[in-house]
Order: C-alpha cells, then sequence, then structure tokens
C-alpha cells in the first residue's frame, strides 16, 4: 500500500526557518508513522521559484532568476538533509520536466472547455501572486496587508465557477477532505458565497513557464506551483500502486483556499483523480509575534540543531504546539520542554534502566518471572499496572498520530514514561540489589524486565517523533532489528528477549543549562541570518561608521513634534530625465492637491513599484528645486551604505494624511 505526502513548495525570496522545517518535520513524521504502519510512504517537497517576487530578489541579489533559484533551493534542500528528513522528491518548478505537466495539465482543461481568452484589470498582490477581488487602487492585500498593484492584461481564464456545484458535491460527500474542521467552514463559506473565474496567465512576467504556442503567456504561479505535486511523481508506482492521488497534502492555514478549492478544481475540470485529504496546520509564532522577516524575529532551524539536536526540535514543535492550531516558539519554552520531558523523562528512565541491567545483571536483559509477592502489590505500582498501561498505549497512540493529535499522542506515551518510573521508585530495584534472597532476585530481575520492555514499547511510539535519538536508545536495548521495520500493529508487550545482551549505555539528551545554550543558539541565529543575508544577495550590514543611536545627540520631545511626518499615497511617478536617482512623484498627502516631490530613488524602486504604495513623508521642508522642479517634502527612506534606499512603509492599512507621531 502507498501513502503519497506533500508539504507545500516553499517561496525561494526566504530563506527557510522554522516555519518550513514545521510542515516538513510533520510530513516526515507521517512518513516514518505511516511506515510503521505497513506503508510504503512517499514524501514531495520542493521549491516555488517562478514569479515577480523572485524576478525581484534575483535581481536584486544581482543574477539571474535561475542562478538565483539554484542557490535558495539546494539551500532548502541542505536543511531538510541537516534535520535528518527523509524526502523522496524534491521538485523544483524550474524543472524542465514540470514545464511540460503544466502545460498537459493546461491543455486538459482547455480541451474540457474549461480555459477561455479574456482581460482583466483589478488589483493585484505580487507578494502573496494573488489577485484581490473587489479590491480599489490603494487597497491593501487582506493577506499580508501589503498595498496591491493595479494590472490591466489580456489573460487566459480558468472557469472556477461552473465547478462551484461541483467542489461543493466534493466537500459534502468527504467530509474529511478538508481539516482541521475550522478550515472546512471556512473553505464552505468561501465557496457557497460564489467562485470567480481565475486569470491563469499573465504576460506581465518574464520568469514564469511559458505557455505552449501562446507567446507572451505565462502561466500564474499558483496553477504552475500546484501541479508539482503530480511532476514530482509522474508515472511512479509504491506498492503496485500509482503514486498521484496524494493521499495527503500538508500545509499552512495561509494556503488552503489554494489547495482546497483552485487545485481540485483544475483537477477536475483536467479529468484526473483528486488527492484524499488536506490538512492545514496553524502559524508558529515568536513569542507571540508572527514571524516575518520584516518583524526581524524569524526563527532558524540550525542553531537549534547544533545545540540540542533536531530530535528537541521535532519534540518541542509537536508537543507543545497542538496540530492545526497557532502555537508560540520560544527558546524558554524548548529548552523548558527539552530538560523536562527528555532529559528527565525519556532520557533519565532510558539510562537509569540501563545502567541497572548492567550493574545488577551484567548487562543482560533479565526473564522477567511474577512470584506471589509481586502479583500481591498495589495495582497502581504492579509489573500488570506497567504492562497494562504500555498496551494501552499501543492501542491509543497510533489513532492519535493518525487524526494528526500528535501532542496528544505524546502525552500518553510520556504520561506511560512516568508510571514506569514510578514503578521503579516503588519497587527500589536498588534495595532489591542488596538482599541475597530468591525472592528478592525474582523480583528484581522482573523489574528490571518490565523497565526495559516498557522503554522499548515508549521508544518504538515514539520513533516517528524521535528517529535520531529513538534510534540510540534502540541500540542501547541491544535490539538488533532496526527500529524502521518495526510494525505498529506487531508491536505487543513481551517481545524483549530475556538473555538480550544490552549495549553501552550513553546519555542520548543530555541536560542542558537553559541561559548558555539560548545564549549560543542566539548567536549561531546571528551568524546564520548574516549568512543567509548574503545567500539572499542583501547588503551587508554597514559598517559601524556612523555613531551608535546612543551616541548621537538627544532631542527633546517638542523638537520632533516640529517634523510634520505624514501618510502619504503615491499617485504617480516617473524617472526625471537626465538625473539617474531622480524620481519626480505625485503624493497625496490628504491636502486639496497632491504634493509634488522630487527623490534620489530611482536607482531603487521603478515607477510601477511605487505607484499606490504608501510612503511616509516630511511635509513641513523647505521647498528646494531639484533639476528644474520645485520638491515639496521629502520622502522617509532607510539608508544602508554602499546600498539602496528602502522606503519607510507600514503593513496595517493607515488612512492617507495621518501623522505620525
Ligand atoms: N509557494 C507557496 C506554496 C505553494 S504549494 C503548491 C508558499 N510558499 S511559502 O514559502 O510561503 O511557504 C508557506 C508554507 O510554509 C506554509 O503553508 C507553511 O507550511 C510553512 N510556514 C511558513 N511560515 C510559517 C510559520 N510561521 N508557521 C507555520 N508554518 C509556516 O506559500
Amino acid at each position: 500500500m502507498k501513502y503519497y505526502l506533500t508539504t507545500p513548495i516553499y517561496y525561494v525570496n526566504a530563506a527557510p526557518h522554522i516555519g518550513h522545517a514545521y510542515t516538513t518535520i510533520v510530513a516526515d513524521l507521517l512518513k516514518r508513522f505511516k511506515r510503521m504502519q505497513g506503508f510504503e510512504a512517499v514524501i514531495t517537497t520542493g521549491s516555488d521559484e517562478h514569479g515577480v517576487n523572485v524576478e525581484r530578489a534575483a535581481e536584486r541579489a544581482g543574477k539571474t532568476p535561475q542562478e538565483f533559484c539554484d542557490v535558495i533551493a539546494a539551500e532548502f534542500a541542505r536543511q531538510w538533509k541537516m534535520l535528518g528528513l527523509q524526502i523522496d522528491h524534491f521538485q523544483r518548478t524550474s524543472d524542465p520536466r514540470h514545464e511540460r505537466s503544466v502545460n498537459q495539465l493546461f491543455q486538459r482543461c482547455r480541451d474540457n472547455g474549461y480555459i477561455y481568452k479574456g482581460s482583466y484589470t483589478g488589483q493585484y498582490c505580487i507578494f502573496d501572486n494573488l489577485y484581490v477581488n473587489d479590491a480599489k487602487p490603494g487597497d491593501p492585500c487582506p493577506d499580508c496587508g501589503r498595498l496591491t498593484e493595479t494590472v490591466t492584461e489580456e489573460n487566459f481564464f480558468f472557469k472556477l465557477s461552473a465547478l462551484q456545484p461541483k467542489l461543493l458535491e466534493l466537500y459534502h460527500s468527504q467530509p474529511d477532505f478538508i481539516q482541521p474542521e475550522t478550515r472546512r467552514n471556512e473553505v464552505l463559506a468561501f465557496v457557497k458565497s460564489g467562485l470567480t473565474d481565475l486569470s491563469i496567465t499573465r504576460t506581465n512576467l518574464k520568469w514564469g513557464i511559458p505557455v505552449d504556442q501562446e507567446a507572451p503567456h505565462v502561466f500564474y504561479v499558483w496553477f504552475d506551483a500546484l501541479i508539482a505535486y503530480m511532476t514530482a511523481v509522474e508515472g511512479e508506482k509504491a506498492g503496485g500502486e500509482s503514486l498521484w492521488p496524494a493521499d495527503l497534502h500538508l500545509i499552512g492555514k495561509e494556503i488552503i483556499r489554494f489547495h482546497a478549492v483552485y487545485w481540485p478544481a483544475f483537477l477536475m475540470a483536467a479529468g484526473l483523480p483528486l488527492p484524499r485529504r488536506i490538512f492545514a496546520h496553524g502559524w508558529l509564532l515568536f513569542e507571540s509575534d508572527k514571524m516575518s522577516k520584516s518583524r526581524g524575529n524569524i526563527v532558524r532551524a540550525e542553531p537549534i540543531q547544533k545545540v540540542m539536536g533536531a530530535d528537541a526540535l521535532r519534540y518541542f514543535l509537536l508537543r507543545e504546539v497542538v496540530f492545526g492550531q497557532d502555537g508560540s516558539f520560544s527558546y524558554d519554552a524548548l529548552v523548558g520542554r527539552y530538560n523536562s520531558d527528555l532529559a528527565n523523562g525519556l532520557g533519565n528512565l532510558a539510562s537509569r534502566t540501563l545502567t541497572m541491567i548492567h550493574q545488577y545483571r551484567g548487562g543482560v536483559v533479565p526473564r522477567g518471572e511474577r512470584d506471589a509477592r509481586t502479583a500481591a502489590m498495589p495495582p497502581e505500582v504492579s509489573p500488570d499496572a506497567v504492562s497494562d498501561a504500555a498496551t494501552h498505549a499501543i492501542a491509543k497512540v497510533p489513532g492519535d498520530f493518525e487524526a494528526f493529535c500528535f501532542s496528544l499522542g505524546l502525552e500518553k506515551i510520556w504520561s506511560l514514561i512516568s508510571t514506569v518510573d514510578r514503578f521503579i521508585v516503588q519497587m527500589a530495584p536498588w534495595k532489591l540489589a542488596r538482599s541475597t534472597e530468591a525472592a528478592a532476585r525474582q523480583q528484581l530481575d522482573d523489574t528490571l524486565y518490565t523497565a526495559a520492555e516498557a522503554l522499548r514499547i515508549i521508544t518504538a511510539l515514539a520513533s516517528p517523533v524521535l528517529p535520531e535519538s529513538a534510534g540510540r536508545i534502540w541500540a542501547q536495548l541491544g535490539m538488533t532489528q532496526p527500529i524502521e521495520r518495526v510494525r505498529i500493529d506487531q508491536l505487543q508487550w513481551g517481545e524483549l528477549k530475556p538473555g538480550q545482551q544490552i549495549g553501552a549505555v550513553s546519555p542520548v539528551f543530555p541536560r542542558l543549562d537553559a541561559r548558555p545554550a539560548i545564549e549560543q543558539m542566539r548567536a549561531l541565529e546571528e551568524k546564520v541570518t548574516a549568512e543567509q543575508a548574503v545567500m539572499m544577495g542583501k547588503t551587508a550590514p554597514a559598517p559601524a561608521a556612523a555613531p551608535a543611536p546612543e551616541e548621537t545627540a538627544k532631542i527633546a520631545i517638542d523638537d520632533f513634534g516640529r517634523v510634520d511626518l505624514r501618510v502619504g499615497l503615491v499617485l504617480s511617478a516617473e524617472r526625471v530625465k537626465g538625473a539617474d536617482k531622480l524620481m519626480h512623484m505625485k503624493v497625496d498627502i490628504g491636502e486639496a492637491e497632491p504634493r509634488t516631490i522630487v527623490a534620489g530613488i530611482a536607482e531603487a524602486y521603478r515607477p510601477d513599484e511605487l505607484l499606490n504604495r504608501k510612503v511616509v513623508i516630511v511635509a513641513n521642508l523647505q521647498p528646494r528645486k531639484l533639476r528644474g522642479i520645485e520638491s515639496n517634502g521629502m520622502i522617509v527612506a532607510a539608508s544602508v551604505e554602499g546600498g539602496k534606499p528602502v522606503l519607510a512603509g507600514f503593513h496595517e492599512d493607515i488612512p492617507v494624511g495621518a501623522r505620525l507621531k
């Protein structure tokens, strides 16, 4: 039986961070879990490489789009390797094979009457590659809050509206098609409110997949990107079955509409089988803020992997965050969880159990036979209580993982760990070891066997989440069958062989000192961020030529109050002839007449990038003539030595003319 699952294919205009790692780690966990259930599980991830954003990022980096994508796609692949993720296919959308499969799918939709040519004028968000329905010029994108741009083009359209009934029928006949329920409801409401046809090609873009025989049309990035899930496994089989359709698309909640509406619609129109399920998880927030480049609060996986190991990150993300909901990441919580659950919990259980077997039984697993005294023990601490709890965990944990309730499953495994811990304390094997009585010997054997067998089961159950450390504990237990071969339906109490020689004990989760560990991760984070900035072709931070903020002369609040800073909307922008740096703009700052402003930003921004953009204007500067044009105000931008100016702006919508205080 095959199980084909995918992560989103990630945009290459940002370097990978733990948000991307989160989805990919869950895919890896599910692959390992499905394998334990006897499936041949296959993962596709990859990189989404086309579109204006990438074109612009490449330009900024001084590379061709292809060169730029090669570097960033390789960085994503390197990250997944560093985290030990078992990726089968890394699909790049610039792969020529993908180009063919996109055109084929388009042709199928066209042959079936779902494609027509039309003209489109509307607002478009270049960052999300999304046309924003019902938006007016100057409106922000509802997803990212950045200003939309007005575009008019002749495009190929996809008849999405015609598929509304079929989509609704799909959601009703397969209630688990979209998970979790909240996302399903969101999609249902969206589709019920009526679907408009989708423009699926562009003519204003060079870096995209050309539509065969239809130059200058290139495909809209989302039409191109979704098809990557099919390209990756075209013609491929596992367990005698064709890998397509996918059994699961794992995604973040912000891209649910593309996956649960557009994607099945494209496939329906092409007459191809639909994926079986889409699961949209929540966002990882950094200390309750959304991680984003502009907030500068992005956390990377590499420093965590280097200091604490990839399993520590996996465990934290899956235990701390309820899959499907938003969750917070913080270094304190990460180290806290690690110390309490991994070092003191599983790690401690493993080392004390294995160390006692070495100390008291020469490293050989004893035979665990009950004597009359053990049978008469209080039920909650007896060996039977432990084996019952283990059998219960075997019965329940897979169901939790199957239902994407990873934290619940882990909670159950950890409750078994505390049962075993309590059992060991109660039995006090160190006391039994001092006695020479035959009954005490037998009880010690039974205690050690029970603890070791519970450890074996705990390790097997936790292995999809903690593959590397589970493998190490497994080897220390002296198991010869590789842990990857363990089948969950064959896991049962009593399989540990008495007489088995265990391996050398070494701590799997050494306790961490929080402060230095966090400092080390933060220092590495800075290093990695700087390396990635260089990779993205960003100008290195300016050398410390300018005085540090605290050294700059201080001014009184009133001094600042004399500067009239206003929110302005750029109504027009054109280059000043004969002056490479100067841009001549009309900016609405909420007065009767727009202001004329001439600014030295023409090398950093094209006129179309400025149009409809909200900027910050110093409104009470004395007028000044530049190349014969009177400039009435100044536009605020950050200046980076040796780099280009970067305009100040807003994430939230803000009325034109608002004062900055
Ligand atoms: N290229 C599109 C996807 C096309 S799929 C055919 C895209 N790429 S992306 O690089 O922006 O990646 C988005 C995905 O990364 C999210 O859906 C989610 O899987 C993951 N995450 C990125 N940031 C995240 C968080 N802060 N938290 C959780 N997951 C996040 O959209």
